[in-house]
């Protein structure tokens, strides 16, 4: 399945042979990424092992640390192609917002590479010259726990944070169990639609639509598989809401509508689960927008008979 949702993202239109070749080298990245992972926890394992029977897994430490590198640069350069393709933004900003788990994991990741590449590079000379292995060997277990932590973030940014909820599973007991995978809204933010006023659909959505949307959630990519040009698919939503069993747009009821929570959300609801639609952050919608949008919804969204949406 993993594989199919990346030839999907790999055969992109109107992309150059260049651009889709990135694309596909990005699209290895979580196949290759517990490689290097496993690498510098076997350094690690192998050094533990050393106290006792010194230098034999000395060798096979600086050995695992010299793959470990070498694995991590490639799990770097492939992270980065692969981040603008899943819509997150540009391979070279800073992300969206430092508390977004893909500041975290980017960061993180491109620093754990770094580290265990300078980590090889000092055992390399210490080895040589024989001088004191005391700081690249603490430096691995460093690098270790560091691997588990943006591990972790990966994790998060592909399956949700489901560490967290099974941790609060264990401690919390049954009240927390039933949280988990239940629609994270925020009653605080629920809408009202009472008293919600008409919007023209062709005068004011379909512009915001096609302007902020159709280029991700069209007939040439569907993130998500979720295309809005045709109201039929628009309104059902893709793969998040059919999972979660709920609806992307429910005429009348804008609390219930799926798409909502997205193009409302902060960078921060990222750790809840809701991505921010659009994903860069600097093409959010304004707040007249959003009104929009949510009293056309309220107003039952009328979408004009067999109308499908086109790029401008
Ligand atoms: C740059 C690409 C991009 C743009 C532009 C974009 N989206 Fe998305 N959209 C995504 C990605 C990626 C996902 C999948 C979310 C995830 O897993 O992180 C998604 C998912 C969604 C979903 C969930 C669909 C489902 O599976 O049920 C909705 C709803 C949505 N987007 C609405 C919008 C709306 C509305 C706009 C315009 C205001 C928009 N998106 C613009 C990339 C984009």
């Amino acid at each position: 399945m993993i594989i199919v949702h990346f030839a999907q993202i790999a055969a992109q239109d109107g992309a150059t042979f260049l651009e889709r070749l990135g694309n596909l080298v990005g699209a290895l990245h979580p196949a290759i990424v517990h490689f290097p992972v496993a690498a510098i926890t076997m350094a690690a394992l192998a050094l533990t092992l050393g106290w006792k029977f010194k230098r034999a897994f000395d060798d096979i430490a600086f050995f695992c640390l010299v793959v470990a590198a070498l694995g991590a640069a490639a799990a770097v350069v492939m992270g980065w192609l692969l981040a603008p393709q899943l819509g997150y933004a540009g391979a070279f900003s800073l992300g969206t917002g430092s508390r977004s788990v893909l500041f975290l994991h980017r960061w993180g990741g491109t620093s754990l590479c770094l580290l265990i590449g300078a980590l090889a590079a000092w055992a390399w000379v210490s080895r040589r010259r024989g001088t004191s292995s005391r700081g690249w060997k603490a430096g691995v277990f460093a690098a270790a726990l560091l691997a588990g932590a943006v591990g972790h973030w990966g994790g998060t940014l592909t399956h949700g944070d489901l560490l967290t909820d099974a941790l609060g599973n264990v401690f919390a007991g049954n009240e927390a169990a039933q949280d988990v995978g239940a629609n994270p809204k925020d009653p605080d933010r629920a809408d009202d639609d009472s008293g919600a006023v008409a919007v023209d659909f062709e005068q004011t959505i379909q512009p915001l639509l096609v302007g902020a949307c159709l280029s991700c959630h069209g007939p040439t990519r569907q993130k998500s598989g979720y295309r809005l040009d045709g109201r039929q698919q628009a309104f059902a939503g893709g793969e998040i809401s059919s999972s979660r069993g709920e609806r992307a747009i429910v005429p009348g009821d804008s609390d219930a509508s799926r798409l909502m929570w997205m193009v409302r959300a902060q960078d921060d609801d990222f750790d809840r689960d809701i991505y921010p639609m659009p994903p860069a952050a600097d093409q959010r919608l304004t707040t007249e927008q959003l009104q929009a949008l949510r009293a056309w919804i309220a107003a039952g969204a009328p979408w004009p008979d067999g109308l499908i949406l086109e790029s401008e």
